[in-house]
């Protein structure tokens, strides 16, 4: 297309300019939804700067989330900014449990951006026929480009390289697992951890040590006598929402974390599927150490569950054992969901999506804190998740029975516990999956009421 932006109208150093222009350009209509920028060079001799001055202009308008660039083809305009959804569910479920017990996206109409990206992927014969073909198990180099540049959002750089596409972040786990590890192979994590995690590993035959943990997560002296002892071959760890006790791992112990792993010589899986808002996020442990550490995540709490897209970034030794486990299990991750993916993350529907939903959560987290926040209670300003340590006399089973009575439902702490440890008289409490924010409310208060007295009394066998 032949727009050619007027710099003299706008102020500051040219690179930025130029995003200005984009924008304004935007706002009055002059690009749309869906429109070319022209080439960097063609602009930049139109303009009389450097490539290099095109170049950062669209990167700040990439960061600004009004274009998208995408391998081979050029820089888009993305529809974010006139196309405003709503996407509050409006009508209430009807039966009758709050079910407060899985850590799912904020119920949200997301058909119609469903509707959309099939109707734009459909009308383009050049996107539906290489999605009938057998393709590398990689994922095709667009797809990989999408989810780079969906991290980028989320400030991390990745290569697309050592990005491998899969069905989501439970398959990229297993992948993990399967290829990099055989059974018998000795692992660890947190003694208290995600139960899909503890399926995989136990499926795999791997033999699965839980490791003390306290707000931050593992402990790095516990992980050092754990190596010295046991000698595992990978460590399991959530640090930026852990999962079910929803600590943070701050950035010292993270360090520290690495620090024992490379002593060691041990592997990392950083499972970094939860919603976190790009303001939000830590260095990841990727980041810090890209030799070490696998890193998987999805769109699943982000976007949608269903779209079963996720990834693994991996140390560029260990691409290709995961490259064959994909292959082996599946051939590839359909690339037709890919597709739709990565439409959501061009359009800028799915950054729509994200910044209600980081808005809809902070809503829910306040009025956790303003109904629980005396309790013992962990929780994150983004997290669908929160950790109740339980008032004495209360233990976590009673607890959970008798909620469910007044039809409330949460999981307790037993259901995340590795092999045969301990766990404690505590609960996990989504607020992210109820339909409304006056439902959540109903629930809390439920589980309020029902803390400000002591447990009924059961009848305990008789025991002498
Ligand atoms: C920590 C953790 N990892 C992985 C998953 C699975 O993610 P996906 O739905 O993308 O397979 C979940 C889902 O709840 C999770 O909580």
């Amino acid at each position: 297309m032949n727009w050619f932006p007027d710099l003299a109208l706008f102020s500051g150093p040219k690179y930025k300019m130029l995003a200005d222009a984009i924008e304004a350009a935007i706002t009055d209509g002059t690009l749309s939804s869906g429109d070319r920028l022209p080439t960097h060079r063609g602009l930049a001799d139109q303009l009389g700067v450097t490539i290099g001055t095109v170049t950062r202009g669209y990167a700040e308008a990439e960061r600004r989330r009004l274009v998208h660039a995408r391998v081979g083809s050029g820089t888009f305009v993305m529809g974010k900014i006139w196309e405003k959804r709503d996407f509050s569910v409006k009508e209430q479920a009807d039966d009758q449990l709050i079910d407060l017990s899985l850590s799912l996206p904020v119920p949200a109409r997301r058909e119609q951006i469903l509707a959309n990206s099939l109707r734009i992927i459909s009308a383009d014969p050049n996107r539906l026929a290489p999605l009938l073909e057998y393709l590398p198990e990689t994922g095709l180099l667009a797809h990989r480009q999408a989810m780079v540049n969906w991290m980028r959002y989320h400030g991390m750089d990745v290569s697309a390289d050592n990005l491998l596409i899969t069905s989501g972040g439970q398959h990229a786990n297993m992948m993990t697992l399967q290829g990099v590890l055989k059974p018998g192979d000795i692992i660890v994590s947190e003694n208290l951890t995600y139960p899909g995690f503890i399926n995989a590993a136990r499926q795999w035959q791997l033999r699965h040590i839980g490791l003390e943990m306290d707000e931050q997560g593992l402990i790095p002296e516990v992980l050092e006598q754990c190596c010295q002892q046991q000698q595992p071959r990978l460590l399991y760890l959530t640090p930026n929402l852990q999962n079910p006790t929803a600590g943070v791992m701050g950035l010292e112990r993270r360090k520290a974390i690495l620090s024992v792993a490379a002593r060691h010589n041990l592997l990392i899986l950083e499972d970094d599927v939860q919603f976190i808002p790009p303001s939000q996020r830590l260095p990841s442990l990727f980041t810090l150490d890209s030799e070490r550490v696998i890193y998987t995540s999805s769109l699943s709490k982000h976007l949608a569950g269903g779209l079963r897209v996720g990834f693994v970034c991996t140390p560029p030794d260990l691409t290709m054992k995961l490259r064959q486990a994909i292959r082996n299990d599946c051939w590839i991750a359909p690339a037709l969901m890919s597709e739709v993916a990565m439409e959501w993350i061009d359009s800028g529907e799915a950054w729509q999506l994200v910044d209600w939903q980081w808005q809809e959560i902070q809503k829910r987290q306040k009025l956790l804190q303003s109904i629980l926040g005396h309790l013992e209670l962990t929780s994150q300003p983004y997290g669908f998740h929160a950790w109740l340590k339980l008032p004495e006399p209360w233990r976590a089973e009673t607890f959970v029975r008798q909620l469910e009575a007044k039809n409330v439902k949460v999981l307790q702490a037993e259901l995340f516990a590795v092999g045969s440890t301990a766990a404690p008289q505590a609960v996990r409490i989504c607020i992210s999956s109820p339909a409304s924010q006056e439902q959540l409310e109903q629930g809390l208060i439920i589980i309020k009421e029902m803390l400000a007295h002591e447990p009924a009394v059961i009848m305990r066998p008789m025991v002498l």
